[in-house]
């Protein structure tokens, strides 16, 4: 849709409604500074806080770079959206009505919105209907599920307007459409509905299940999970990616933690709903689940919102999954953790017992818990603990990948007070509990480290400058790539992998494309990925079914191989972004490959340039002439490749994938 040009009283409103605060948040962990906020700021690398927001004057202004404004201007400067397009998106988000200067767009733009409110409107009718339905006869099983075995009172059964959708294949289907007269197309936005695959009429999604609705943080329902009351399949059914609902920007229970998160100034985050019902009606109010996905930056920063110390404690469960999830989740957030800008802890209850079945288990299971809670380890603590579970120190070579790790996370902490903690933390558990051992450990670490960043700190110096010998060519560790460079490739060739798995049409194209120039992935998880990828060609060419069956065969491979594909399940999601942008995939296709050809031209260039060091001017001339035109050659391609990714990647790419 073209930008239509909006009327001046919609800007108004528009700026008199989107706080400052509230949109920067988004984007910026802010922490109160007397009147105003104060947080690092976006638009330059900064390691102490100077960009500072004012709700009195609403604007922002940096005093490192100097950029500044108003919370339109934060916007159109971080999403490169012009202003119009931003001040759509804040009328949205604000409920402001919007009037704009030409009437026929005028109309176009009242569809659009209305279309958001029709499907509020509908999931509100389902989860009536689906509470209604738990007490009605048919619901007798699903009630007696959450007060017998789930122990859950009717007062939280209503706080959390639990429902139950009833056995029928029609059933939420003619209450919406034929009863409500709700146009179909919408029902079926919505989620509740999937089309019969004969292309005759409609089924219900949600069968014999017990609802939970989710909500956003105004508390509307946008979507829901649907758990079996027995064994079947799955577990736990939800809501598809609908223009409402965004699994990975949304936390369940948000709206019902939010005021307690402020109250006692922390958040916790727990991986079941049915942790964070049980927890809630328990009187631990402050917690939230994530979705079963992992938990993105974006959700972090929701809840930041909230709390004024930052402090965020992931009780995720102890077995494997929970523990890769919490990993993912560090990841995600260690920027942040590192630079102070969150105080992060992680608890696992004691005997791999998931929050639910610790309230169950325990008489006096709150007051544990909150103890608990207390006493839970910073992050870097447990990440700590993590390296050195299950190994055995007394083997040197166990004990000497045990230190490298530690190296490894050590080496990010600045030098200060907090990173002798984290020393001496190491040097003890390397010490086995002899404690003459703990000096002598921890200045053999401070040793290594120093010697670590005074390497680092060479090639920063001098990133041109010849690698110190030739090391192997792993590609996964990309020595010569910076991390701007890292991230945009990383992205370019998720880009690939995503418009491959999930728009079957550009398939063939991607493969020529990679294969006229030998390209390669170089990420090892998404190199695995490709590798599964093509091993099951063969078997999809057999297949020529629908739906395209590619994504339920990886999710096989994924039971073999957990741990390489635990990087990558998230690709199988679909991406509302790219959805959007998928119109243009021709483009972003030859954007991303220009990405990793630019990759492929670096090593090569780097190959060559060793080479040419270890020849001789005189005796080995003409080989010595053959690479360094292969260096010429790489350098002109390199800099044509990049004039490409100015012209298309910085935009697409970076808007195409979130
Ligand atoms: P768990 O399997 O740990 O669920 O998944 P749980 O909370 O212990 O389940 P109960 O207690 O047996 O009911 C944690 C979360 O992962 C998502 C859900 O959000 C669930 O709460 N999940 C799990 C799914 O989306 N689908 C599934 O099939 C399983
Ligand atoms: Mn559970």
């Amino acid at each position: 849709m073209s930008i239509p040009r909006l009327h001046p009283d919609t800007i108004d409103q528009v700026k008199q409604r989107a706080d400052i605060v509230d949109v920067i948040s988004e984007r910026v962990v802010l922490r109160k500074r007397g009147k105003d906020y104060l947080g690092l700021c976006p638009f330059h690398e900064e390691k102490t806080p100077s960009f500072s927001v004012s709700p009195s004057k609403q604007m922002y202004y940096c005093f490192g770079c100097g950029a500044g404004g108003t919370a339109i201007n934060f916007l159109m400067e971080v999403g490169k959206q012009s202003f119009s397009e931003v001040v759509l998106d804040l009328a949205r988000r604000y409920q402001v009505p919007v009037q704009t200067l030409e009437p026929e767009q005028r109309q176009q733009l009242q569809r659009q919105l209305s279309l958001l409110d029709q499907l509020y409107e509908i999931l509100a009718l389902a989860a009536a209907f689906y509470q209604h339905a738990l007490f009605a006869p048919q619901g007798q099983q699903a009630l007696l599920y959450l007060q017998s075995e789930r122990r859950l009172s009717q007062e939280t059964i209503q706080q959390f307007q639990l429902g139950y959708a009833p056995l029928g294949w029609e059933i939420i289907y003619r209450y919406l459409v034929e009863q409500k007269n709700k146009p179909v197309q919408l029902v079926e936005q919505a989620g509740l509905i999937l089309p019969r695959r004969n292309g005759d009429g409609y089924y219900d999604r949600f069968r014999d299940r017990l609802m939970i609705p989710i909500h956003d943080t105004q508390g509307r329902t946008i979507g829901f999970g649907g758990r079996a009351l027995g064994d079947e399949q799955p577990k736990y059914l939800n809501s598809p990616e609908t223009p409402l609902f965004n699994k990975g920007k949304t936390l369940f229970a948000l709206d019902k933690a939010r005021d307690a998160i402020s109250k006692q100034d922390q958040a916790v985050v727990v991986e079941g709903y049915f942790d964070a019902i049980a927890l809630h009606a328990a009187g631990i109010g402050n917690v939230v689940a994530s979705l079963g996905t992992a938990l993105s930056l974006d959700q972090v920063r929701q809840l930041l919102r909230y709390t004024e110390s930052k402090q965020i404690i992931l009780n995720f469960d102890a077995d494997k999954a929970g523990t890769t999830a919490t990993e993912r989740a560090i990841g995600e957030i260690a920027d942040l953790a590192y630079k102070g800008q969150v105080q992060l802890r992680v608890l696992n209850l004691p005997e791999g017992k998931d929050a639910d079945e610790f309230l169950k288990g325990h008489s006096d299971g709150t007051q544990n818990y909150r103890q608990l809670l207390e006493t839970a380890p910073l992050w870097l603590n447990w990440q700590i603990d993590q390296l050195a579970s299950d190994r055995k120190l007394k083997d040197a070579f166990q004990f000497q990948q045990v230190a490298d790790q530690m190296l490894k996370l050590l080496i990010q902490l600045e030098d200060s007070p907090q990173r002798s903690h984290y020393i001496t933390y190491c040097a003890q558990i390397l010490s086995q509990g002899d404690s003459r051992l703990v000096s002598m450990h921890a200045s053999n670490l401070l040793a290594q480290l120093k010697k670590l960043r005074l390497r680092l700190q060479k090639k920063e110096e001098k990133p041109k400058a010849q690698p110190s010998q030739h090391t192997s060519q792993n590609p996964s560790q990309l020595p010569f790539l910076a991390s701007s460079e890292r991230s945009l490739l990383e992205k370019a060739e998720k880009l690939l992998l995503c418009i491959y798995l999930h728009y079957p049409e550009y398939r063939q194209t991607i493969i020529d494309a990679l294969e006229e120039q030998d390209l390669l992935f170089s990420l090892s998880h998404h190199r695995f990925l490709w590798q599964k990828i093509l091993e099951l060609q063969p078997v999809l060419q057999e297949s020529s079914g629908t739906p395209d069956p590619l994504i339920s065969l990886l999710q096989d491979c994924t039971i073999i191989f957990p741990n390489e594909m635990a990087q990558v399940v998230h690709l199988f999601h679909g991406d509302d972004k790219l959805q959007e942008e998928i119109v243009r995939a021709p483009l972003l296709i030859r954007s991303a490959i220009a990405c990793l050809e630019r990759v492929s031209c670096e090593k090569h260039r780097r190959y060559c340039w060793e080479e040419w060091q270890k020849l001789d001017l005189i005796a080995d001339a003409q080989r010595k002439q053959y690479y360094s035109q292969q260096i010429c050659e790489a350098d002109r391609r390199i800099k044509e490749l990049d004039q490409l990714r100015q012209l298309h990647l910085s935009d697409l790419l970076e808007n195409a994938l979130r």
